[in-house]
């Protein structure tokens, strides 16, 4: 585990030409501006950690509000003029599509850096993370020009002649998060591109390393300079100027709600368009006549897959009382079985935590839920003393009124709350600040159909957990946030409508 892990991980990946400076780090630090792999002006740089063992992997360029205008500048100089200007529908299309291919040519490259960044088992980066990003560039190469506008009789005169056209915004900036850095990247920026607007986007801080090679591989890929501006660097700083930034027209930013907030407090003050994916504490409901066997294994992928540090993370298990032992009994056993380990194994399948200050938060919340007198079931605690491995953790007997149960934890920990008929069940699931997914597990039709309207929530999965799809639209209700990412609904957020009114008079 993780005591045993050796230093010099880097040393451990499959050599790739050119991947290491000449200090032995990865070499991806600079910034993409305007087609050019640049520092940042200031200078600075920060360190990049790879958190299964706290060892330094990259020095990342530290961007701030100087960098970021210079990207905005090129950003707007290849929204108006340039080729991207001269590139249509078709070609958007197939610039998209070049990008998966390049992604799938490289895709044990990019998995294994978004381990290194992130923390998460390879096999997870391999086989669900990257997979699913290529789809994603794929599914919007196939939008890309097939926005239409109408045309629509007028009502206030008859001899005229009106429609409507769907254009691009301009400049979009793009914040997003480190628990699925390379996923999160594509779901925004294939459908910005796909509407053909340009991008500033930035990774979070402690995942800056595989967008950095992507960007690289989109160049490769024919992408006109300036088109996506990568600028690293620092949520108060570089992420703060973006949003403050006059020329940037919109601002996606998947996050925490304190941070979701404040972007658009400021974003009010040029008057941004704002979409907003924030947390969530997304009720799994399961229902004594469900398949209890398969809805714990399902639960406990809903709870810890990626360490629990997902948005839709099903972390209020909610089990109806007459199954509440042979329920339990699989999850608590299948849970303690699960094994922490080395992200890199190829046999891992929790990985760690994605920095000291996320398992300490996550640590936090154990104490707090067993000072409030929730049960312990299983795990609870950190492994080894290097990286931030936290044990798959349940408690039990929880109600929902403990901190547990109203805060994101963001990590490995399950509040199991027991219920007895459906109608405080779906008291209980709608009892929650938040609203971005939920769970029914259920063989009756009526009781699904009933929940699937009743849950106050984004996504209602029926029978399963975590199935996003980039053909479905994916969002949250209350303080999960607003704006609709994936499908076709993505870009409604990524265009904008014109009217055109023609007198025939
Ligand atoms: P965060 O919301 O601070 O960071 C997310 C992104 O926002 C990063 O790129 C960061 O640099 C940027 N950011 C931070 N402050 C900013 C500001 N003032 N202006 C503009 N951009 C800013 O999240 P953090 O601190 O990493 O994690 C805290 C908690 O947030 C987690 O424990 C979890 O509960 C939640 N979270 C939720 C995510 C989701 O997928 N919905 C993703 C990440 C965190
Ligand atoms: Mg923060």
């Amino acid at each position: 585990m993780s005591e045993t892990l050796a230093n010099g991980m880097i040393a451990q990946l499959k050599p790739q030409k050119n991947q290491l400076d000449e200090r032995g780090l990865l070499r991806y630090g600079k910034m993409l501006i305007d087609g050019e792999w640049v520092d940042a002006l200031s200078g600075k740089t920060f360190e990049s950690r790879y958190p299964g063992s706290g060892e330094v992997i990259a020095h990342v360029a530290a961007g701030d509000a100087a960098d970021v205008d210079r990207a905005v500048k090129a950003a707007q100089r290849a929204f108006t003029d340039g080729d991207y200007r001269k590139m249509n529908g078709a070609d958007r299309g197939r610039l998209l599509w070049n990008i998966a291919d390049l992604m799938e040519r490289h895709i044990e490259e990019l998995a294994e850096l978004e381990t290194l960044d992130n923390g998460k088992p390879l096999v997870e980066s391999l086989k669900v993370d990257l997979p699913q990003s290529i789809a994603c560039f794929r599914y919007y190469a196939g939008w890309a020009g097939k926005t239409t506008g109408e045309t629509i009789e007028t009502n206030a005169r008859a001899n005229a002649f009106a429609y409507t056209l769907r254009e691009p915004l301009g400049v979009c900036g793009q914040i997003i998060p480190w628990n699925f850095p390379i996923q999160m990247a594509a779901w925004k920026l294939a459908p910005a591109i796909a509407c053909g607007n340009t991008v500033v986007i930035k990774p979070a801080e402690q995942t800056s390393v595989s967008l950095l090679r992507l960007g690289e591989l989109m160049m490769e890929a024919g992408l006109p300079k300036g088109v996506v501006n990568i600028v690293t660097g620092f949520g108060e700083t570089a992420g703060a100027a973006l949003v403050a930034h006059p020329g940037v027209e919109k601002i996606a930013f998947t996050g925490s709600v304190e941070v979701g907030k404040l972007i658009m407090r400021h974003a009010a003050g040029t008057l941004k368009k704002v979409t907003l994916e924030l947390g969530g504490k997304s009720p799994n409901i399961v229902f004594a006549d469900s398949n209890l066997e398969l809805a714990a294994k399902v639960a406990l992928m809903g709870i810890f897959f990626n360490q629990g540090q997902m948005c839709t993370a099903g972390s209020r298990i909610l089990i109806e009382s007459s199954a509440r032992e042979q329920f339990l009994e699989v999850l608590a056993g299948r849970a303690a079985k699960m094994a922490v380990g080395d992200p890199l194994d190829p046999k891992t399948r929790m990985g760690s935590l994605v920095s000291e200050e996320q398992m300490n938060r996550v640590l936090g919340y154990v104490e707090k839920g067993k000072a409030e007198g929730a049960q312990l079931l299983s795990g609870g605690g950190r492994v080894g003393t290097q990286g931030y491995f936290v044990t798959p953790t349940v408690f039990d007997n929880v109600s929902n009124d403990m901190t547990i149960a109203r805060e994101e934890i963001f990590g490995p920990v399950a509040s199991v709350i027991t219920f007895n008929d459906a109608e405080e069940a779906l008291r209980i699931a709608n009892d929650s600040a938040f609203g971005l997914a939920s769970a029914v597990w259920t063989t009756d039709l009526k009781k699904a159909l009933t929940f699937a309207r009743g849950i106050k929530a984004g996504t209602v999965w029926v029978n399963t957990y975590n199935m996003t799809d980039n053909a479905l639209p994916f969002g949250g209700y209350k303080d999960s946030g607003f704006g609709r990412e994936l499908g076709s609904a993505a870009l409604d957020v990524y265009t904008q409508t014109k009217t055109v009114y023609i007198d025939l008079n």
